[in-house]
This record gives structure tokens, sequence and C-alpha cells, in this order.
């Protein structure tokens, strides 16, 4: 069984489960939303669309939690025949529930990962080939660690400039204030290429505020069908045509500050 005295399964409205967080009093996924179509529509496709033509793809995804970053990340690779080396590196504090993942109902998208799921549940680490279809041998690599303890240090130990994508997408800065401050975007920059994206879910103006005054370029994520999210870029991204204007906002709100340590 999946549910404990922490967390209980929640049906999500694209039929996928998430999960409720008795600890924090929030859901793992927007239930509106959908767990699997959130972490595709607001952080691997547009990710995706903006690091095209790369050999090796290096993503820092905050945090683990049920691993849907993660596993839709290898989903659309593996759909869209994307033969860049992936790296996944995800922290998460909860040592429990990465043990119980092995017990989550998954969508029917991840079935060909189970694999995959069974590992990173039990040991943390997956290395494998993704896919090796019928006479030729794709180069494309998976490789996926899960750190078991606190995002704040775990990103302290990457080189600068390590970094072509980050998942931003811990608990909501009301509930989880210390993985949003100015000066954890700070540690996360230093470690993002230069033409590294950020994603999230997050919209809020303090939120954009702590990414735009440690040099990222804002822009609004939206689609017909899921709620507005936010993509940051430190250099200035032609695909994302609708990019916020920061100073504006600064003006018209002149008492918003961001979240500091
Ligand atoms: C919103 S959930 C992540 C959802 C996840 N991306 C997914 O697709 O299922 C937030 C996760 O952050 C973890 N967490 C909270 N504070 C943390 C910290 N300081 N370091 C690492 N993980 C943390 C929680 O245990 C929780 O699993």
């Amino acid at each position: 069984m999946f549910d404990d005295e922490l967390h209980t399964m929640t049906l999500s409205e694209d039929g996928s489960y998430t999960a409720y967080s008795k600890e924090y009093n929030e859901h793992y996924h927007s239930t509106k939303d959908g767990a699997l179509h959130e972490s595709l529509v607001k952080h691997v496709i547009p990710a995706f669309k903006i690091m095209q033509n790369r050999d090796e793809i290096n993503i820092l995804d905050i945090c683990y939690g049920l691993g849907f970053n993660t596993l839709a990340t290898l989903y659309y690779a593996k759909k869209n025949n994307i033969t860049s080396k992936i790296n996944i590196y995800s922290p998460e504090l909860d040592s429990t529930l990465v043990k119980s993942l092995k017990n989550f109902t998954y969508p029917n998208e991840f079935e060909e990962f189970k694999n995959i799921i069974l590992e990173l549940s039990e040991h943390g680490i997956y290395d494998d080939a993704l896919w090796h279809p019928e006479g030729i041998c794709r180069s494309a690599r998976a490789h996926v660690e899960i750190f078991l303890g606190d995002a704040r240090e775990y990103i302290k130990r990457f080189p600068d400039e390590m970094f072509d994508i980050v998942y931003q997408d811990a608990f909501s800065p009301s509930t989880n204030p210390i993985l949003w401050t100015q000066e954890y975007f700070s540690d996360i920059k230093n470690r993002m290429k230069k033409d590294g994206v950020l994603t999230t879910y997050s919209t809020a103006l303090a939120t954009r505020l702590a990414l735009h005054e440690n040099g990222f370029n804002i822009y609004i994520n939206s689609g017909k069908d899921f709620r507005d999210a936010t993509i940051a870029s430190l250099r200035e991204l032609d695909s994302f045509g609708n990019a916020v204007d920061m100073e504006h906002k600064i003006a018209c709100n002149p008492n918003a500050r961001p979240l500091r340590d």
C-alpha cells in the first residue's frame, strides 16, 4: 500500500493519481491540471522545446516527490526519439516516501518504466540504455540519481554551469519558503548553464522577483488546458514571446519583495 500516516493517493482530473501530504497540507500536483499533464506542460515540454539538439542534457529536478517530472522526462524523450543522453539529479527529504513509491499507482504512460521506478525506489539510482529499437542501437541513455536529504545542501555539491534544465517543483512558497528565496535561486543560477532554463508552476510575484533579482528573464508559460506557469532563463528566449515586464510589475507593486533566507 502507498497510503501511510503522512500521505494519501488522490485521483487528479487527467485520470492520473497524485498524493496529498498531511505534513504540508498540500497536494503534490494541481489536481485540476492533473499530475501527468501538469508535469508535461509546465515542465518537460517547454524545457525540451528550448533545449534541442544537445548530446547531453543535465537536469536538476527539485524535488523528486512522486517522481513525475523525472518519469515524464523519460516518457517524453522516448516518445519523441530524443537521442541526447539525459542525466537527472533529484533531491528528496522524505526517504520513507521514496521507498514506498514501488507501491504507487502510476499512469499507464509510465508502465514501461516499471523497472526504473523499482530501481529508484529501492536503490535511488538508475543507469541504462532507454531503448534499442530493432536494428539500431541508439545512443540515448538515461542516468537518474535521487539524493535523500536537503535540496539546499545538495545543490552546493555541483560545479558551476552544470545544469541545462531545472524543474522547480517544491511545495508552494507559503508552505516551503526555504526553496523559493532569492539566496536559494542564486545558488541555482550559479549551477545553471548560461543558456539553461528553469520551469516552475509558481506565478507568484515574490517568486518572479527572486528570479529577476538574480538576472533571469521571466516568461509566462500559458496554454488553454492548464493554469499559467513560469519559465525563467538567463538568456532571452525567442520561442517564448510572452515575457513578463518585471520593471512594470515592480512599479505597480512597490512593496512587493522576494522571499529571503
Ligand atoms: C510538490 S512535491 C514534489 C513533486 C514532484 N516533483 C513530483 O513530480 O511528484 C515537494 C517535495 O519536496 C520534498 N521536500 C520538502 N523540503 C525539501 C528539502 N528541503 N529538500 C528536499 N526535498 C524537500 C517533499 O518531501 C516533497 O516530496
